[in-house]
Order: structure tokens, then sequence, then C-alpha cells
């Protein structure tokens, strides 16, 4: 295997290269006042996703500041039933809105050919960002899984228990497949485009995951994911895939199975013990610091710090959080992370 100038790259095709990268789930955001500044004056979260230059410039601001090893794409995994037909507002401080699809009937109105358009300002914004990233720095592409879409897109928004998704996925299966399987051909397509666009490495969140019981996970979280990776890879085979089944417990045994992914993304439930045992001899981890800790920072977060890289960086490892970056998120404490990470590579090499 060839050595590639990115270390992401490297780690990713199971090379020990010493060098643990560095990268955050929600690096850009909130708790940066540089985004705080771009977001007063684009009026809306979407705003920024549907506009090229403004998404470039949040895109990359987590890297000018902490010189991360991976920049993720500034988009949504919503900006797919938005595109698709079924418009998505953000309201600050409740999250996203949308008018709730429940019924078969309602999916004749999704519009799967106007994805590519809807989205074109998203590959732009893709194909900007790989131009002015320095060549050692990978650039991640993303989209949502078809379950946690879906649970969006039924409930209408966030939700407390998920009874209306769980409801219709129970209790008319063949009915809700129907837009499991737009999902599908809609995610694929946009993560295709991202790569087409210049994205180096892919990530697919299915953040509802551990909500499924056992059958249901293996028809809504497997099955659908499976067929992404295989429709991905037969146009990019090279393409490196990371897979986040959110809070899936010991499941995450049948995620790494996957044929052809790269790496699973750990959430901070896992035990790390368990981890290296069961996962880390089967694909690629990425995690897992609990995002309360990098809140916290000082000696609490020093501590978790070193426990997973005592525990995870023997083997290729990516260093990242098990959730996103929480917005109150004191800057300083992000420095103070990455600087133990650099100083943890420089002692072991
Ligand atoms: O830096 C990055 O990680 C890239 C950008 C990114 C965002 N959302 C930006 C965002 C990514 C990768 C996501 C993924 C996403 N979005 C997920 C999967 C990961 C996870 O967190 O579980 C989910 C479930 C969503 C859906 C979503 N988007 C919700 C529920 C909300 C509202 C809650 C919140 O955190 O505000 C969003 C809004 C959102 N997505 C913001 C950002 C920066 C905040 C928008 C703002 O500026 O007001």
């Amino acid at each position: 295997m060839l050595i590639s100038k990115q270390p992401m790259i490297n780690v990713l095709n199971g090379i020990n290269t010493n060098r643990v990268p560095i990268w955050l789930m929600r690096q850009a955001g909130r708790y940066l006042e540089e985004y705080q500044q771009i977001r007063k004056n684009a009026g809306s979260f979407l705003n920024i996703c549907y506009s090229p230059d403004l998404a470039k410039k949040v895109t990359l601001q987590p890297i000018h500041r902490f010189n991360f090893d991976a920049a993720i794409i500034f988009s949504d995994i919503l900006v797919i039933p938005d595109a698709l037909g079924q418009p998505v507002d953000f309201k600050p401080g409740v999250g996203p809105v949308l008018e709730p699809i429940r019924s078969v009937n309602s999916l004749a109105h999704l519009k799967l050919h106007q994805l590519k358009t809807h989205l074109a300002p998203v590959y732009e914004a893709v194909s900007s960002v790989r131009s002015e990233l320095a060549e050692n720095k990978s650039l991640i592409g993303f989209s949502g899984a078809p379950w946690t879409i879906a649970t969006y897109m039924v409930e209408g928004g966030t939700s407390r228990d998920f009874t209306n998704t769980k409801l219709w996925a129970c209790a008319a299966p063949d009915e809700f497949n129907n837009l499991i399987e737009i999902l599908v051909s809609a995610i694929t397509e946009h993560l295709i485009s991202q790569i087409k666009g210049g994205a180096d490495i892919l990530q697919i969140f299915d953040s509802w995951a551990g909500l499924l019981s056992e059958r249901a996970f293996e028809r809504w979280c497997l099955a659908p994911i499976r067929k992404i990776v295989r429709g991905v890879l037969k146009e990019f085979p090279e393409i490196p895939i990371i897979i986040f089944p959110r809070l899936a417990g010991r499941r995450y045994l049948d995620v790494v199975e996957i044929e052809g992914i790269s790496a699973v993304s750990l959430d901070h439930t896992l035990s790390l013990g368990w981890v290296h045992e069961h996962l880390q001899s089967k694909v690629i981890v990425q995690g897992n610091l609990d995002p309360i800790y990098l809140l916290a920072g000082g000696n609490a977060m020093r501590e978790e710090v070193n426990r997973i890289l005592d525990c995870l960086a023997p083997s290729p490892f990516i260093f990242n959080l098990g959730h996103g970056v929480l917005p109150n998120t004191p800057t300083e404490h992000v420095s103070e992370l990455c600087d133990i990470i650099t100083r943890f590579q420089r002692e072991s090499s």
C-alpha cells in the first residue's frame, strides 16, 4: 500500500505510522466566535450550508485554529429531506422543524430527481475546500444514514421517544421500507457527488441506531447501510468509509462486518477494553471522548484522554469525540486536547 501524504488516509489503510490523527465531530459551529460572526450575518444556518463561499470559510475555521488532520464539509444530514422537497427549517433554540411524513401516499411527493441540482452548492463547497486545504489534510464528506434521517422526516424534528417512526416501521414495514429505499438512493448519490467534488473520506452518521431492537437493527440500520456502501464502492472502490452507529452497544460487532467499510466511529458508552479486543482487530476505530470532558477541561479531561490513548492508540487509531462538540466548549480546552495528542505522537515515534 502506498504511503499517503494524509495521516488520516494512512491510518484508514491500516498503516501504523505512530501518528494519531485528530478531528472532532461538530468541530465547526457555535463554540467558535468566528462561526458566530458568520452565522449572525448569514441569517440562517441553511444559508451557510447553501452558500459555497460561507460553507468553505466555516469548514476551514477549525483547521486554521486547531490544525486538525481533517476538515468535515459544513452541511447537515437534513439537507437530504430538504433537497427531496420536504423543507427543513432550523429554529434557534428548538432545532430542525419539518412537516412530518406519516403515510405512504406522501412519499410520492419526494423528488429524487431534483437532489443533485438542489445540493449543487454543497458539492461546489466541497471542491473549493479541497482546493484550499493543505495536501496533508483530508476532507470528509458525510451523510446521515437512512434510519436516522427517516426519524426526522417522520417525527417532523427531534423527538423524545420516536414513537411515530418506530410504529410505522413495526406496523407497516413494507410501506416504511419505501421511505428507506428512497433514502438509500438519495444518500448513495449524495455521497458519490461529494467524492466527485473532492472528498477524500466519507462518514455515515446513524445517530439513532441505538433505538432499534435486534431484528429492526438488521433491517433498518445494517441492510440499508450495506446497500449504500456497496453502491459507493462500486464507483469508487478506494474511498474509505467510516460508520457511526451511535449507541449500538454490542451491535457494533455486526457493523464492523459490513463489507468494504474502513472504520467505525465509537460513541462514548463503549468500554475501551472491549473495543480493543473485539473491534480493533477487525477495522480501524475512531473516538471516543465523551464531549462533556472537553467542556470540563482540566485534569478530568487529561486523564480520560490518556486512558483512551493508552488503550486504543497502540494500534492504528483516530482520535475523536463520542458525539459532537458541545456548544459552550472553551476553545482553550480544544487547543489543549490537540497538544496532548501531538505530544503523544512525538513521544511514541
Ligand atoms: O463540523 C461538523 O461536524 C460539520 C457539520 C455538521 C452539522 N451537523 C452542522 C450543524 C454535521 C456533520 C452535522 C450532523 C448532524 N446533524 C447529525 C449527526 C450527528 C449527531 O449530532 O448525532 C444530526 C442528528 C443532525 C441534525 C441536526 N442539525 C440537529 C438535531 C440540529 C439542531 C441541534 C443543534 O445542535 O443545533 C442541527 C443543527 C446544526 N447542524 C448546527 C450545526 C453547526 C447548529 C446550527 C446553528 O448554527 O444554529
